[in-house]
């Protein structure tokens, strides 16, 4: 099985220019089946989630295909309203196209999506969402059929599901008439999905804020659009640069949407600079720990920084509060730093990591996507060779993170073992 093998100790160096966001592209390839026409997606990672998404998209009848950085898109005659079982496995996330197959197609069917690593993904807002609109759904055995012509109707989420909200809007844009959601979510990717459904004609407002508004069934097009600069991949590459020691500047991202990462790095001990496009962190001595970190919808401390930033504080002096308040099961990453060494416990939702003098080498296994990066982290700062197993999950997310780190300074590739 493939694994990546790190010789830590190497502080990092240079600049990464960061890739498109993969939590923002998941839900425009998703809304690209809206458009009766061609639609042209700039700044499209690499990543084995988009060519799930690609393959969806295919399968429902639709050209896709990358062009260099961008993907083409045209859903001029869609056939399809099934995700087939293998198709849903293949991301975990593909629950997005529910809403923008019906509003299309008029119906939907595809299987509900499973637990995945980060314990159960339970779907009610998303289909409490796609009844409020008019929706019928019905669930039998894992599978989800759904049908009817959707109407505007004002919608109001229990809590700020990012994948719920996105779902109502894409559903929305096809109800006539006007659709509010009230307690959406806030995230940065939401607001992209704005952009781009905006891009291809439809009339959203509000992205970004607790309340959106679409005016649906107004005619669509297609168009084109570049994704914004992947938040939670430069939070991996300034916590690498906070774990390994150097500087590393991070291109491509707002800085805005890294505001809450960047503060708790600072406390650390990090200097940290924003300028518009990019941040530069140094980090030369010792880390602290900080304040309590609690994870929460944007703009609070986002939780796939939680295991990056855990990382990073695993070597240093005093202790830090890790509160995980959006998933159940986010610490699978635990297990595996304390075998390097690393001093932490666990109590439920609570992780509290003291910092110790060294790590060392282990033998570890990524169990999810940002855990896996986090243990890669790990590794930078630990003494001897880490080799990471379960690389599968990290290239979900992460376009080339063993060559970024090598090009910034450090021993690091990828082998069979
Ligand atoms: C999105 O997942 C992201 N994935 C996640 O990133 C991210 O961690 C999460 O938002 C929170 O920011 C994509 O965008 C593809 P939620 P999503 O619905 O939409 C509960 C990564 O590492 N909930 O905001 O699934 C849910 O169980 C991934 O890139 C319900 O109870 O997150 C969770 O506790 C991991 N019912 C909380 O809400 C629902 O119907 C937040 O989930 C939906 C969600």
């Amino acid at each position: 099985m493939s694994a990546y093998i790190i010789e830590g100790g190497h502080p990092l160096d240079g600049s990464v220019r960061i890739h498109g966001a993969k939590n923002s592209v998941l839900p425009i390839l998703a809304a690209c089946l809206l458009a009766p026409g061609e639609c042209v997606i700039h700044n499209c990672p690499e990543l084995s989630d988009v060519a799930a998404s690609l393959d969806i998209l295919r399968h429902l009848g639709c050209r896709a295909e990358r062009q260099g950085d961008a993907v083409v898109v045209d859903a001029s005659a869609p056939t399809g309203w099934d995700v087939p079982d293998a198709l849903m496995r293949e991301m975990r996330s593909s629950v997005i196209f529910l809403g923008a197959i019906l509003g299309r197609m008029g119906r939907a069917e595809l299987c509900a999506p499973g637990g995945c690593e980060l314990g159960p993904r339970p779907i009610d807002l998303h289909l409490g969402a796609i009844r409020g609109l008019g929706g019928r759904i019905t669930e039998d055995g894992g599978g989800l059929r759904a049908e009817g012509a959707l109407r505007g109707a004002d919608l109001v989420l229990s809590l700020p599901s990012v994948g719920a909200t996105e779902n109502a809007m894409l559903a929305a844009v096809c109800a006539a008439g006007t659709t509010t959601i009230t307690n959406a979510a806030r995230e940065p990717e939401i607001v992209d999905l704005q952009g781009f459904l905006r891009a291809i004609g439809a009339k959203v407002h509000g992205a970004g804020s607790s309340v959106i508004t679409v005016e649906g069934g107004v005619p669509l097009h297609g168009g084109s659009y570049a994704v914004m600069g992947d938040r939670i991949v430069a939070a991996t590459y300034l916590a690498a640069a906070a774990s390994a020691g150097g500087t590393v500047e991070v291109t491509g991202v707002d800085y805005r949407h890294l505001s809450t990462v960047s503060a708790v790095l600072r406390e650390a001990g990090c200097d940290v600079q924003s300028g518009a496009e990019s941040i530069r962190l140094r980090r030369d001595g010792p880390l602290q720990g900080v304040r309590p970190v609690r994870t929460a919808p944007y703009p609070g401390f986002p939780t796939d920084a939680q295991a990056p930033l855990m990382a990073a504080l695993t070597r240093g002096k005093g202790c830090t509060v890790f509160v995980e308040n959006i998933f159940d099961s986010r610490y699978r990453h635990v297990p595996e730093m304390v075998r390097m060494g690393a001093d932490i416990r666990l109590e439920g939702r609570v992780a509290v990591v003291c910092g110790v003098d060294r790590l060392h080498g282990a033998a570890v296994r990524a169990k999810e996507l940002r855990g896996g990066a986090s243990l890669v982290l790990a590794g930078l700062q630990a003494e001897g060779e880490t080799a990471v197993t379960g690389v599968e999950h990290i290239q979900r997310g992460y376009e080339d993170l063993t060559g970024e780190l090598a090009q910034l300074g450090a021993d690091i590739r990828q082998e069979e073992r």
